[in-house]
């Protein structure tokens, strides 16, 4: 690569994918990455979805909504349903965490989803390189390579999930998206190669994004006049009350946002290098991640494991962002 076009790939900007599965925190997600397309940060070449906190057909009917109501029809950033269910185990899904449909009390209707999903990866594919961010169980990334692809395809990938030597949210060690599929998630560190960009970002660090009712205002008031806003109160609200529920007081983590942060770098942040395993086949420790540091399990390092964020900045730079919507 020549000087010239070195500089040329900086000032452009990232070209980004994200495979979700809204889900409350990937709404805010959505609407983050929306608001950094619209500021021409990064150009959000689309949503896939995946099966998890809903059905794929219901996360993608939400993914399409959530970014018409940000300002963004299907024909400016495609949406398209992945696969329906997990590679080995039946599909569990959580209404009690994210609503009957997934957006809490509020209800997506008057879009429909269109396209397919490995048609809209390898249109992105083929147009540049692409960061990938997975915010839902990896059912699609799985799929991907199991079809003969690599992760070398992507310029990175960035996944939420796990729960690395810390209490999970689903079981007492599992992590909720690594808990649904755990044999997609455990493919795909075991796919991972050293030398590409892979970060995993787990529930230790994602669940210190906290958003309560004093941050809900501020980014309503950041979104002026997007119909988002007007909705923000219903989909949040059950999520809070959720949170509660739980024990974790009135406001929710948005898991699912820092990890857009972290994959694009847009806060400080530290990861260690690490290799990965995730438990598929044991009912009681399902979906429990193991992180071997450095060359513990015998050969390079593969992934980064993310260890800290700078959280009260990333709340700050969301609302900015939010602004640019309307
Ligand atoms: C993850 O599980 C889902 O419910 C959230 O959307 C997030 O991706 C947190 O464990
Ligand atoms: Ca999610």
């Amino acid at each position: 690569m020549t000087s010239d076009s070195t500089a040329a790939s900086a000032l452009r900007p990232r070209r980004v994918l994200i495979d979700c599965d809204p889900g409350i925190d990937d709404a805010l997600a959505l609407i983050y990455l929306a608001g950094l397309h619209a500021q021409g940060d990064i150009e959000l070449l689309g949503v896939t979805t995946t099966a998890g906190n809903t059905s794929t057909a219901q996360t993608a009917l939400n993914a399409t909504w959530v970014l018409e109501q940000c300002g963004f029809s299907d024909e400016h950033i495609p949406v398209a349903a992945g696969v329906e269910v997990p590679l080995e185990v039946e599909l569990v899904t959580t209404p009690e965490t994210h609503g009957a449909t997934g957006l809490g009390y509020a209800t997506a209707s008057g879009v429909s989803p269109g396209g397919e999903w490995r048609e809209l990866w390898e249109r992105a594919l083929a147009g540049g390189e692409v960061d990938l961010i997975i915010t839902g169980p990896c059912t699609n990334l799985a799929t991907w390579l199991r079809e003969g692809h690599e992760f070398a395809d992507f310029a990175s990938v960035t996944v939420m999930g796990g729960a690395v030597l810390y209490p999970g949210n689903t079981t007492p060690t599992a992590e909720w998206n690594f808990w649904v599929d755990p044999h997609a998630a455990d493919e795909v560190f075991r796919a991972a190669t050293p030398g590409h960009r892979i970060t995993l970002c787990p529930l230790n660090v994602t669940e210190q994004m906290l958003i309560g009712p004093g941050e809900a205002e501020q980014l309503i008031d950041a979104l002026g006049d997007v119909p988002i806003a007007a909705t923000l109160p219903e989909i949040l609200r059950f999520y809070w009350e959720f949170h509660r529920s739980v024990g974790v007081g009135y406001t929710a983590q948005i898991h699912d946002l820092l990890t857009c942060m972290i994959a694009l770098d847009q806060v400080k942040y530290s990861a260690y290098p690490a290799s990965l395993r995730v438990e598929a086949d044991s009912e009681l420790t399902r979906g429990t991640t193991l992180a071997f540091r450095g060359e513990q399990l015998g050969g390079e390092p593969t992934v980064r494991v993310l260890e800290r964020a700078d959280v009260t900045s990333a709340k700050k730079r969301f609302y900015e962002t939010a602004a640019f919507l309307d």
